[in-house]
């Protein structure tokens, strides 16, 4: 089988070390891995073959970046890892010719990344989303808080557009912010609606999307889909929150989950790699990109995907393999850490250029 060349997106994303490692030791092939990242310490620098900072996704000047590597280092797929690298990639798809790009179309990707037109999609399924109002401004934050259930009930809200828990915060009337302060860790997310108001311009600044405050365990259904149709789809549980991430994951037999995220990737037309996140039975989260990832021995997402896009494994062939999917399966992430000597001093005062190899691993 011959070798491939993967880039990676967003190598400095919190799985990525195990997602190159997946990638890897696929037992049948040599991968090299092109890293890209717009943080010149992203680990992918340290772990992937070349490393080339890029442009932050939103950035116009991105695709360009993306296509010009893609064509110096000869570029087989295109994995996303970041949600911000998604639209871009998806619209400038045309453009990669012979590179497979494992991303969705972009309708689906602007209907997922706005929270807000997420959601009315979700009910339009009849599928069960949090109560949501967007609105802009601490006034409107404050209605809305209250046609909510506020203060009799907690309430939460988050900017209509971000990713990785980033401003999302708990309303809640009866959280002890004494002892918060004294006793807890910084990050706690839950504040009262007046603190907030305290912080917020009463009108103007991003769209905020404030939901009814779902409860129950947190899971989701990752997977690979093949125009609107899971082929493969894996269920978890999301446990041990640190900073906004899960730590912790058990894999779980469930059959409602994988029908609620074949409706989803139905409606939207999500092609590869998806993450539909919920609380209880409320969905919370499309994400159509590769999120935190139970391996096996014997199921190796990653890989099944991009051979999926290199059309060396069929609908069938992949679909039978859902059935390795082991509920006993766990994965604990944990902090790890890389020492290196920069190879140049300069390295350590300037940061490398746009998109020029930053480092290579011996
Ligand atoms: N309506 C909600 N009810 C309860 N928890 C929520 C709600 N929305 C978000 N969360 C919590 O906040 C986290 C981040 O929200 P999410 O919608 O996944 O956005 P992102 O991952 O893009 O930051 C979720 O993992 C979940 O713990
Ligand atoms: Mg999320």
């Amino acid at each position: 089988m011959r070798d491939i060349t993967v880039l990676v997106t967003a190598s400095g994303a919190p799985g990525t070390a195990a997602l190159l490692r997946a990638l890897r030791t696929n037992g049948e092939r040599g991968v090299r891995i092109v890293g890209t990242d717009m943080s010149p310490q992203a680990i992918g620098r340290q772990f992937c073959d070349r490393f080339y900072v890029v442009p932050p996704g939103r950035d116009p000047a991105f695709i360009d970046a993306v296509l010009d590597i893609v064509r110096r280092e000869n570029i087989d797929v295109v994995l996303p890892q970041s949600s911000f690298d998604l639209l871009a990639l998806a619209e400038g798809r045309e453009r990669f010719m012979a590179t497979n790009v494992l991303v969705s179309p972009p309708d689906a990707i602007r209907t997922a990344n706005d929270k807000a037109a997420a959601y009315a999609l979700l009910e339009r399924l009849g599928l069960r989303a949090p109560a949501w109002r967007k609105v802009t401004g601490g006034r409107a934050l404050a209605v809305a808080a209250q046609e909510l259930g506020y203060p009799e009930r907690p309430v939460c809200f988050k900017p209509v557009f971000s990713s990785g828990s980033r401003g999302f915060r708990v309303l809640d009337a009866n959280v002890d912010r004494a002892r918060q302060l004294l006793e807890e860790r910084p990050g706690n997310l839950a504040m009262r609606l007046n603190d907030v108001l305290g912080l917020l311009p009463e009108e103007g600044g991003p769209d905020l999307l404030v939901m009814e405050l779902a409860t129950g365990r947190e899971r989701t259904v990752d997977g690979i889909a093949r125009a609107g149709q899971v082929i493969l789809g894996h269920a978890k549980t999301r446990e041990s929150m640190r900073a906004g991430l899960a730590m912790y994951f058990e894999t779980l037999n469930d059959h409602w989950l994988l029908e609620v995220a074949q409706r989803i990737v139905a409606e939207l037309g999500i092609e590869y790699f998806f993450n539909i996140q919920l609380v209880g039975d409320h969905v919370i989260e499309i994400n159509p990109r590769i999120s935190t990832i139970v391996y096996q021995e014997d199921l190796n997402l990653p890989y099944l995907g991009v051979k999926s896009a290199l059309g060396e494994i069929s609908h069938e062939e992949l679909a039978q393999l859902g059935a390795r999917v082991r509920p006993s399966r766990r994965a604990l992430r944990y902090f790890d850490q890389v020492e290196w000597d920069e190879s140049s001093p300069a390295d350590t005062h300037e940061p490398p250029r746009a998109w020029t190899p930053s480092s290579t691993l011996e």
